[in-house]
């Protein structure tokens, strides 16, 4: 079996549901349930033997000790890590102490655990890091698309952190042999994104007929990578990946934030139309830019491409489509996780 971290979160819980699809391997799912966990999203494994969901933190040692001894994975998929750049800016303590002090704590249970593995075993183990673009800092308008061998240069709390991640990954590599991979991925979108990232809230806000806000002048890129090609790569990955290295994963689908909101706007006009016949457009609305914004994300995931024959399924367009459609069709899902914790971050960020 494999255990996941941080499964009940957005792309977590996408890679869990799409690993029991694809196969027999069984699945232990490690999660704190933060406000951003969410067990909804893999009600449909509710009977399902294959997932076996433990409530904790990756930090905790002792859990950690009896999980690993308890189901004897052959591999650790890292997902659990405190992921919203805004939140991270109002309190980043979380930030380092799931991301950096969590990972390290990670680290330290799986090389212990590691240490004593059967020596075929012990090969055959992985441990997959997973991480962001965003380690790379910004990119202005006419730069080459960031590569493996970019110098990190991360800007906000948030990217600090996963830097730092990174950084303890490598260096149990290096240092004690543990067999790590890592991934460093851009924007993902698509089915169980919470709602306070900039696609799924600005699905939200327009049908809720709330204010789209666009932070400082909405030229800023990101590329945007469908949740499950990231899937898809991430299983290549663990598959196939030469230990120690590290492989970009993009989308090939640089937009600005104006773009995508518009893009939004024009799929909800033909799919869900306003009762005033208005287009949702009229929402946008400025606000206050995000301090240290970075400008530019761009990834070229060629190395992925050559050396694992991996590459994107989905177009931006169609992926987005999809993603629309989705929350169109699943508004249980978000009516729960936008109760409670969710108002009282939107109130915070966002004012009355
Ligand atoms: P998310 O915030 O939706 O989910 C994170 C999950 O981790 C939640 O279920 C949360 O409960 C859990 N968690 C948090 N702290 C934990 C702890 N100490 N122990 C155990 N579980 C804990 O995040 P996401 O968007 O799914 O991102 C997953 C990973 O991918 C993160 O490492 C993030 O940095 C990375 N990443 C995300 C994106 C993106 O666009 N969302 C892009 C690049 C990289
Ligand atoms: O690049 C990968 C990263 O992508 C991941 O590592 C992070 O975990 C993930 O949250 C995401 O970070 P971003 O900051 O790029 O995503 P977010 O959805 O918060 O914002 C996308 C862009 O939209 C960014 O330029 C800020 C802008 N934005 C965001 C919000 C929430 C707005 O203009 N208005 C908003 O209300």
């Amino acid at each position: 079996m494999i255990l996941v971290t941080g499964g009940a979160g957005f792309i977590g819980s996408n890679f869990v549901l799409d690993w029991l699809a694809n196969g027999n391997e069984a699945v232990v799912n490690l999660d704190k349930l933060t406000y951003a966990g969410n067990l909804d999203t893999l009600s449909s494994l509710k009977d399902n033997p294959k997932h076996i969901f433990i409530h904790g933190d990756i930090g905790d040692r002792e859990l950690m000790a009896r999980l690993l001894s308890t189901h004897r994975p052959r591999a650790i998929i890292n997902f659990a890590a405190e992921s919203h750049v805004d939140r991270s800016i109002h309190g980043p303590s979380d930030f380092i102490q799931t991301n950096v002090v969590g990972t390290f704590n990670l680290l330290e249970s799986t090389r212990a655990y590691w240490n004593d593995l059967p020596e075929v075993d012990k090969t055959a183990f992985r441990f997959l890091h997973i991480s962001t673009d965003e380690v790379y800092g910004t990119l202005d308008a006419h730069d080459a698309p960031f590569c493996e061998s970019n110098r990190y240069e991360p800007n906000s709390p948030y990217s600090a952190s996963k830097a730092a991640s990174d950084h303890l990954v490598r260096a149990w590599h290096h240092t004690y042999g543990l067999p790590v991979l890592t991934t460093n991925c851009s924007n993902n979108y698509g089915p169980y994104h919470f709602p306070e990232k900039l696609i799924p809230l600005v699905i939200l806000n327009a049908l809720a007929g709330k204010p789209l806000p666009i932070y400082g002048d909405g030229q800023q890129v990101r590329d945007w990578l469908f949740v499950k090609d990231h899937c898809s790569a991430i299983r290549r990955v663990l598959e196939a990946g030469q230990l120690g290295e590290t492989y970009n994963v993009g989308g090939w689908n640089e937009k600005t934030n104006l773009d995508v909101v518009h893009t939004i706007c024009t799929l909800l006009d033909e799919l869900r139309p306003r009762a005033d016949g208005k287009g949702y457009a009229e929402q946008i609305t400025y606000v206050t830019d995000r301090p240290g914004h970075d400008r530019r994300y761009a990834i070229d995931a060629r190395k992925l491409e050559h050396h694992l024959g991996w590459k994107p399924a989905e177009t931006f367009e169609t992926g987005i489509r999809k993603t629309v459609q989705w929350y169109l069709d699943n508004q249980d899902w978000t009516h729960h996780v936008t109760s409670g914790q969710y108002r009282e971050w939107t109130a915070k960020h966002y004012g009355a």
